[in-house]
């Protein structure tokens, strides 16, 4: 498999499935009434490209309600889990489900959909911004003209409330966690079951220049999965919609 800098360096590709399972678990479906809207409203009965599936809670969810899908993740442990989350369904709808192996900055599956979703924070694994222009080449590539792409990401100002300098005077730190945020390359690095993890924050307005760059425009813009409006106040997220831009 083909690894971008952001595979190698965001800690997804060997965390440990069994903590991500305890972390979010397969029933933890709080998201997926927005997921299920998604669906409904872009993929027209079409398969539906998952990226980054984790353990295959949203992937199972989306084979159960009928739909065919492509998932995708970097971290092999995850899927060997997500395809065991799935073991115990009907062979009909088991077989909705594949799985890959890859690493969604070098996407290359060989085949277009209409709907293309990414669920709970994995876009801010890309972690510069030319990994999240070939991300989006790649994507575009595998959307039909008009296609959709649905995801949701941190929203940096609110993620960065109550940021101060590290005592090293070294980036600064969200005092009595572990975490810690370097503004110069906007990333912030914490450590979970023993993996460094890295979450680069991308605001609306890169994301808006990366969508323009690479031929997608917004379509929908929330400040969360529950669809409540984008204010920019604590307890927002980015939760976007984009389109591939038709040729005229
Ligand atoms: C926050 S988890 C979200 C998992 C899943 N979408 C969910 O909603 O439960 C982020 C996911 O992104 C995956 N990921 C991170 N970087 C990736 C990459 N470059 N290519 C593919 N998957 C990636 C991780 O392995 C992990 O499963």
């Amino acid at each position: 498999m083909s690894i971008s800098d952001s595979g190698q360096q965001s800690g997804w590709k060997d965390y440990p499935a069994e903590i991500w399972d305890e972390r979010k678990p397969i029933d933890w479906l709080d998201d997926w009434p927005f997921w299920e809207w998604c669906a409904a409203s872009y993929a027209h009965q079409t398969p539906v490209l998952e990226l980054a599936c984790g353990n295959g809670r949203i992937t199972r969810q989306l084979a159960l309600a009928g739909y065919t899908v492509a998932a995708v993740d970097i971290n092999p442990h995850f899927l060997s889990r997500a395809v065991e989350h799935l073991r115990e369904l009907p062979n009909d709808v088991r077989a909705r489900a594949e799985f890959y192996l890859q690493d969604m900055v070098e996407l290359e599956l060989g085949q277009q959909f209409g709907l293309a979703l990414m669920a709970d924070w994995a876009f801010p694994a890309l972690l510069t911004q030319p990994d999240q222009l070939n991300f989006l080449r790649r994507l575009a590539d595998h959307l039909i003209s008009g296609g959709y792409f649905a995801f949701d990401t941190i929203f940096p100002t609110v993620r960065q409330l109550g940021l101060t300098p590290c005592k090293s005077d070294n980036g600064l730190e969200w005092v009595g966690t572990e975490r810690t945020f370097d503004p110069i390359r906007q990333i912030e690095t914490r450590l979970s079951a023993d993996q460094v993890m890295r979450y680069r924050h991308t605001s609306l307005s890169e994301i808006t220049l990366l969508t323009e760059m690479t031929g997608f425009e917004i379509v929908e813009c929330f400040g969360g999965t529950d669809k409540r409006p984008l204010r920019g106040v604590p307890g927002d997220d980015l939760t976007l919609v984009l389109r591939k831009k038709t040729h005229d």
